[in-house]
């Protein structure tokens, strides 16, 4: 099976949590996308969805399901989305894709964080994917120069724009041994907006698809 295959396999067990469900929160990323297809056949079901990213709010209405403002919501049941790495303890980097902030604020604002992912997303040490770091373009430098300091290799993702209109540092060769301690590290220096760690709030159910199948952490 292709890495594609797989995601779309994982994507369609993660129904397996949209039922009975009148809103939700969904993700960004190609194992979203395939997630966002199956939910066309949900429709009636569900009321809208809560977006975390301009991409996915476009293929959302594509596929015919409302998007609803995280201010009309409130806490949302269930949040769906991918991840870069997670490990054992369900921590995760996310942001690949550069919708980190919106991400992390939703699944803040959810009871049940279910992250879907192939399984070579499965790591023992968070670090080897670049950790994106999203930054108000006045503070790139400045939160690079902060990165080295930590001991990793800040890469500036040129020509990108985050929905948000900030600018993301890809900071390569870093070995995250505590996770929750680097996401308020990163998080407190001044000019950041968010860190694409995702331990403090981490997910409550993971879902690896691999060619034996669906492995479900929880
Ligand atoms: C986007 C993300 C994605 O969840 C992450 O990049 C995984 O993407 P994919 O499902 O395409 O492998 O964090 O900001």
């Amino acid at each position: 099976m292709t890495q594609d295959e797989l995601k779309k396999k994982v994507a369609e067990a993660a129904l397996h949590y949209v039922k009975g469900l009148s809103v939700l929160g969904v993700g960004t990323g190609s194992t979203v996308n395939h997630l966002i297809d199956l939910l066309a056949d949900f429709k009636s079901q569900i009321d809208g969805a809560v977006s975390s990213s301009e991409g996915t709010t476009m293929k959302l209405k594509k596929v015919g399901i409302p998007v609803l403002d995280l201010n009309d919501t409130g806490t949302l049941e269930v949040y769906i989305d991918g991840a870069d790495e997670v490990n054992a303890h369900f921590q995760m980097i996310k942001g690949g894709g550069g919708a980190l902030t919106r991400e992390k604020i939703i699944g803040a604002a959810s009871r049940k964080f279910v992250c879907i992912a192939d399984a070579s997303k499965y790591v023992d040490v968070l670090g080897k994917f670049p950790l994106p770091v999203e930054v108000l373009p006045m503070a790139r430098s400045y939160v690079a120069r902060e990165m080295v300091k930590l001991g990793g290799q800040p890469v500036w993702r040129e020509g990108f724009l985050s929905d948000n209109g900030g600018q993301i540092l890809d900071v390569h060769n870093l070995t995250i041994l505590n996770p929750v301690e680097m996401e308020k590290q990163i998080n407190s220096i001044p000019g950041v907006i968010t860190v694409g760690i995702f331990a403090i709030r981490p997910a409550d159910v993971v879902l690896l698809g691999s060619e034996e199948g669906i492995r479900t952490l929880q």
